[in-house]
C-alpha cells in the first residue's frame, strides 16, 4: 500500500466507518486517508468500556504510527468509551462521532426533544446526553439501543418487511419514552444505511417527518473544519488506502457502506 504522509487516520470497528469515509471523500476530496477497520474483534457494540478502550488505543497507535495528521473515531461505541483518553494521550487531534452529531441536534431540534438510537454500549454510556446537555440543557434525550440494525445493514437488508418491523419495533419503544421529539440522531456508523426505512418509521409512529442526524455526514464537516482551523487541508489528488485485522467479507460489505468498490486493503495483526 501507498503510503500518503499527512492522511487523514480514521478506525472503526469494521465496516460501519466507511459511511464516515464516504461523506468525508464527497466533502474532503483532495485528501489521503487511511483506514482501518478492526474486522477481527467486531461488534464493539456489545462489549465492555475497557475492551473497547484496549481496542481503540491498539487502532489509534496504529494509525498515528503511519503518521496521519487528523484521527477521526468513526464508531460511536469507541467515541463514547475511548474519546477523552485517546485525546489526552496522543499528539495528534482526535475527533470522536459523537459530539459532531449532538451538535447537529441541537443546531436542528426546536423542541429540544432529541432520540438517539445506537449500540446498546453507545446508549449505556450516556454519552450523547451528555453532550447534548452541555449544548443545551433544558434539553429532553431519550436513547433506544437498537443492537438489530447492524447485521440488517451489513446484509443489505435496508429496505422490505425485515427492516421496517425491526425499525417499527425500536422506534415504537423510543416513542413510549418521549412521543415529543422532533429530532432523531442516527448515532451508530451502520444507519445512514437505513435513513430511509427510520424515516418512514418515524414518520409513521409519531405522526410528522423528524430530523434525521447523521453522524457520518456530521464528522465529515467536523473534520473539514478541524483540517481548515489548523491549516492542514490537503490540495492533492486524494486516495483511500484500507487496513483490516480480517479481510472475510470486507471487500463485498465494506463496499455496500461506501458505496463503491474498495481497491487497496491490506490485512494486519494488531497483535
Ligand atoms: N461502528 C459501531 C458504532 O458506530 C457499530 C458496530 C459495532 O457494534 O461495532 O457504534
Amino acid at each position: 500500500m501507498q503510503m500518503a504522509m499527512g492522511s487523514i487516520g480514521v478506525f472503526d470497528s469494521g465496516v460501519g466507518g466507511l459511511t464516515v469515509v464516504r461523506a468525508l471523500r464527497a466533502a474532503l476530496p483532495a485528501e489521503p486517508i487511511l483506514y482501518l477497520g478492526d474486522t477481527a474483534r467486531f461488534p464493539y457494540g456489545s462489549k465492555s468500556p475497557a475492551t473497547v478502550l484496549r481496542y481503540a488505543r491498539g487502532n489509534a497507535r496504529f494509525l498515528v504510527e503511519r503518521g496521519v495528521k487528523l484521527l477521526l473515531i468513526a464508531c460511536n461505541t469507541a467515541s463514547a468509551f475511548a474519546l477523552d483518553t485517546l485525546r489526552s494521550e496522543l499528539e495528534v487531534p482526535v475527533l470522536g462521532a459523537v459530539v459532531p452529531g449532538a451538535e447537529e441536534a441541537v443546531a436542528c431540534s426546536r423542541r429540544r426533544r432529541i432520540g438517539v438510537l445506537g449500540t446498546i454500549g453507545t446508549v449505556q454510556s450516556g454519552s450523547y446526553a451528555r453532550a447534548i446537555h452541555a449544548l443545551a440543557p433544558e434539553a429532553a434525550v431519550a436513547a433506544q439501543a437498537c443492537p438489530l440494525l447492524v447485521p440488517l445493514a451489513e446484509e443489505g437488508w435496508t429496505n422490505g418487511d425485515v427492516p421496517r418491523l425491526v425499525v417499527e419495533r425500536y422506534l415504537g419503544e423510543l416513542h413510549g419514552s418521549d412521543p415529543e421529539i422532533d429530532t432523531l440522531v442516527l448515532g451508530c456508523t451502520h444507519y445512514p444505511l437505513l435513513k430511509g426505512a427510520i424515516a418512514e418509521a418515524g414518520e409513521r409512529l409519531f405522526g410528522r417527518p423528524l430530523w434525521m442526524v447523521d453522524s457520518a455526514g456530521a464528522m465529515a464537516r467536523a473534520a473539514r473544519a478541524a483540517l481548515s482551523q489548523r491549516n492542514l487541508l490537503a490540495d492533492g489528488q486524494g486516495s483511500l488506502g484500507c487496513f483490516v485485522t480480517d479481510r472475510s467479507r470486507f471487500a463485498e460489505v465494506g463496499g455496500r457502506l461506501f458505496g463503491g468498490p474498495l481497491a487497496d486493503v491490506e490485512q494486519v495483526d494488531l497483535g
